[in-house]
């Protein structure tokens, strides 16, 4: 079955806090190497912003579990679509978090790929998403 890619965005329940992402990260990781799956999760201003790619069933599968997630809701897929190799090999997930505290480089790339310096998914189109969590793999692997 062929590669897939899949983006969407959700908002955060009221009140998540770090034990939270821990769970989500700590099940994220073990479930996502069984499956194949690899990918990134962006949390900023109470949104997350997901790429997952891996086997197109695989990938349904993942997504479908976790937008039955309580710790977000009013899920939005932004893209989906077959690929030719995967973009975040290295990564069964990573949680990048885009808070005040976030270095200069990454906000460089928020600015690039948005019209505000302030995480927005709502506002990027599916290509703005998928090349500024691409950007961001490059940054965190090429250093
Ligand atoms: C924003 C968000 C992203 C998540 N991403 C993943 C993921 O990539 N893989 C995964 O297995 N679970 C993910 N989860 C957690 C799932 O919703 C679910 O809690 C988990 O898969 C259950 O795992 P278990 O059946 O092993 O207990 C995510 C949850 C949220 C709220």
């Amino acid at each position: 079955m062929s590669l897939h890619r899949l983006i969407y965005l959700s908002y955060a329940r009221a009140g998540i806090g770090y034990s939270d992402l821990r769970d989500i990260m700590d099940k994220s990781e073990v479930n996502n190497a069984q499956a194949g799956i690899t990918g990134m999760l962006c949390y900023g201003n109470g949104i997350f912003l997901q790429i997952l790619e891996g086997n197109r069933k695989m990938v349904n599968q993942t997504y479908h579990r976790i937008v039955q997630d309580h710790r977000h809701h009013s899920p939005e897929i932004i893209d989906f679509r077959a690929i030719q190799a995967r973009n975040f090999p290295e990564w069964s997930m990573k949680l990048v978090q885009l808070d005040d505290k976030i270095p200069d480089n990454v906000k460089s790339l928020i600015l690039k790929f948005s019209d505000f310096h302030t995480f927005s998914p709502e506002q990027m189109t599916a290509d703005q998403c998928f090349h500024f969590m691409k950007e961001l793999y490059d940054l965190f692997t090429l250093g």
